[in-house]
């Protein structure tokens, strides 16, 4: 049976762990060549091995998406390796705040989110910064550095860019992350304007509560995994694999009408807060 990204190249940033892990393989199960970006090169590697372990066609680059020269490199990397890029899940992302590690504190009678550094008035400009420099403005490069290769090669393509429910709610002790998820999602409406002359399709995807290394310290906290399953009208946390199969859906011929868009993959959590 034929897959539905046989003959595309996708590049994977944030490809070794999570949700960008995730997208990596699923992609590879529906016949992409797929290129594993992380700045952990050990991880990616390993994934790499698992899609080639599976019959798929994998490679890795190391990368800061911060950086431009580094995001540049990736790009010439995937070209050297596959000839071309298709399509681009930009996955990469940090979470000082850990708005998903909220009330892990709790249990030395401390709620992380209200301790008074993860708050606004005290954070520190770095920590600020860091979170921006590679939540949005890394996004914002990666983005930039593919659409400028598949403009060259004339045929479109896809971005994909991970948000998160945070885009669309103000969380305490989380503005950082909030505000640079936000800025993704509008960062992908502008683009999608912008890059349509190139027949590029830029959408957004918006995960709820997801079992990663992200949220690993918190999944592995009973209370915290109660909590948010009781926010959760599904009643579970999500998988990777439901990210990757909404990512999978804005990359492929399915949604060739679909731009600018954003899907929550959240188990119903935005359902109650939407207009
Ligand atoms: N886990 C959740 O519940 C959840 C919810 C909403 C959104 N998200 C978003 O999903 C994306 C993936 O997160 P995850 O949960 O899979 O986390 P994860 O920690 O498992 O994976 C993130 C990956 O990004 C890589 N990375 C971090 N900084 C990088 C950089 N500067 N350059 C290149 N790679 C870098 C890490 O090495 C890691 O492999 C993030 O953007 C995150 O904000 C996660």
């Amino acid at each position: 049976m034929a897959g539905r990204m046989d003959g595309r190249v996708a590049l994977v940033t944030g490809g070794a762990s999570g949700i960008g892990r995730g997208c990596c393989l699923r992609f590879a199960e529906e016949g992409a060549a797929v290129m594993v970006a992380d700045v952990n090169g050990e991880r990616a590697e390993a994934v790499v091995g698992e899609i080639i372990a599976l019959g798929g066609r994998a490679d890795s680059v190391v990368v800061d998406t911060s950086s431009a020269e580094s995001v540049d490199a990736m790009v010439t990397a995937t070209v050297s390796a596959f000839g071309k890029v298709d399509a681009c899940v930009a996955a990469a992302g940090i979470s000082h705040a850990g708005y998903v590690s909220r009330e892990i504190e709790d249990q030395r009678g401390q709620d992380r989110m209200d301790r008074d550094d993860m708050l606004m008035l005290d954070k520190s400009i770095e920590s600020w910064r860091r979170v921006l420099d590679v939540n949005l403005t890394g996004v914002m490069l990666t983005d930039t550095a593919v659409a400028r290769q598949i403009a060259k090669q004339g045929d479109g393509g896809t971005i994909v860019n991970i948000a998160s429910v945070a885009a669309m709610t103000a969380l305490t002790g989380s503005a950082d992350y909030c505000v640079s998820k936000a800025g993704v999602w509008m960062l992908t409406k502008c683009l999608s304007l912008e890059l349509a002359r190139h027949k590029i399709r830029v959408n957004a995807v918006g995960p709820g509560y997801i079992k990663t290394s992200m949220s690993g310290a918190a999944v592995s906290y009973d209370k915290w995994v109660s909590a948010r399953v009781r926010e959760t009208p599904l009643r579970r946390l999500g998988e990777p694999v439901d990210i990757a199969n909404a990512c999978l859906f804005l990359s492929n011929d399915e949604s060739s009408f679909v731009t600018g868009e954003i899907i929550f993959p959240d188990g119903g959590v935005t359902a109650a807060w939407r207009a």
